[in-house]
């Protein structure tokens, strides 16, 4: 009975045990893993815009194909993730009814704009920094499913990381307008990819209730606290300087205290009134309206796959 079974749940839970899709778990479980897995899934997808956006016009064949290499992985990412969350009894064209129709988040970095080649290596060193700091964790996760397409991901993220790191460090000693466009685009880039861990502990809604289930194993402020001790030194080899006068190293706390952040622009960007929603959503929109005809042939085909009998 149901007692029995929210029993077996949080024993299972508390014992670090993986959650299986067959197992019994608590419909909020399952509904919150759907929220996140989902809205995971649709930030990979959105994300390949702005760095596309610089593939036509990558300054040497090395660049191109790098950059080539990861938004296809990013689209990969989505893939696993979209798969992750089909386990849980959603449909993948239900998900993206509600990214296109906004019922459903990306997040909220990829409603910036990438105005020169150095915004790539930002991105790279910065936004996929920030993703590797929060989805490591994320391979302890007690949902099976989304912890195994974690593991995945972060192997990969890796060398997104490693790339954008290279990239600003080949501007930054390379001439002083390469420098400044380098310094430029972490000026942008630095306080966004700080506000990805989302909202402040004490405005998050959901950080109490998904560490319990053990889904979110550090609290906001934990990871992006985390994430700032890891590129200080970072931009420093870099040459760069990271835009907050108010960091510094703090002996007591064994952290670097840092600045406050801008919280009315990140929730102005979750309203969708950042600077690219309206053109991510649209291009989103396009892409899938144009992407109809492969979704129809690939069912086709696996249709007569079942009926030749060779599914
Ligand atoms: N952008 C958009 N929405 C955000 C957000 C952000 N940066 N941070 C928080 N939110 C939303 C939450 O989704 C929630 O809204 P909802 O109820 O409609 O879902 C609300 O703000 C309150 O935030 P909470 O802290 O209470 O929500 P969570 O407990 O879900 O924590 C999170 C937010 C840390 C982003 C968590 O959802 C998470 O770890 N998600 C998985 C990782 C992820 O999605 N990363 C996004 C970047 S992916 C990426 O960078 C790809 C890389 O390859 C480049």
């Amino acid at each position: 009975d149901a007692s029995a079974h929210a029993a077996a749940f949080d024993a299972a839970v508390a014992a670090d045990e993986r959650i299986e899709p067959r197992d019994w778990m608590p419909e909020a479980y399952r509904a919150s893993l759907v929220r996140q897995i989902a809205q995971h899934a649709h930030s990979e997808i959105i994300g390949m815009q702005p760095e596309s956006n610089w593939i036509t016009r990558a300054p040497s064949l090395r660049r191109k194909a790098i950059l080539m290499a990861k938004v296809q992985d990013e689209a990969g990412h989505g893939l696993y993730l979209y798969s992750a969350a089909e386990t849980l009894g959603v449909s993948r064209d239900e998900l993206l009814d509600k990214l296109h129709s906004g019922r459903q988040k990306y997040s909220s970095i990829f409603n910036y704009p990438t105005l020169t080649w150095a915004d790539v290596g930002a991105i790279g060193w910065l936004v996929d920094g920030a993703a590797i700091t929060n989805q490591v964790p994320l391979c302890r996760c007690s949902y099976g499913p989304y912890a195994r397409a974690m593991v995945r991901v972060c192997k990969e993220e890796s060398f997104h990381q490693r790339q954008g790191y290279e990239l600003l460090l080949a501007l930054s000693q390379g001439t002083p307008e390469q420098h400044a466009m380098a310094q430029d685009a972490v000026d942008r880039w630095w306080w966004p990819s700080l506000m990805m861990f989302g909202p402040p502990d004490d405005e998050s809604s959901h950080s109490a209730q998904s560490m319990a289930w053990k889904i979110k194993r550090h609290s906001n402020d934990e990871l992006r606290q985390r994430f700032v001790d890891i590129c200080v030194p970072q931009a420093e080899a870099l040459g760069l300087t990271l835009p907050d006068p108010d960091l510094r190293w703090n002996e007591e706390r064994g952290h670097h205290d840092f600045g406050a952040i801008d919280w009315t622009e990140f929730w102005d960007v979750l309203k969708g009134n950042g600077p690219c929603n309206e053109q991510r959503l649209t291009q989103r929109r396009r892409a899938h309206e144009e992407g109809a005809w492969v979704r129809d042939a690939a069912a086709a085909y696996a249709a007569k796959q079942h009926t030749n009998g060779e599914a």
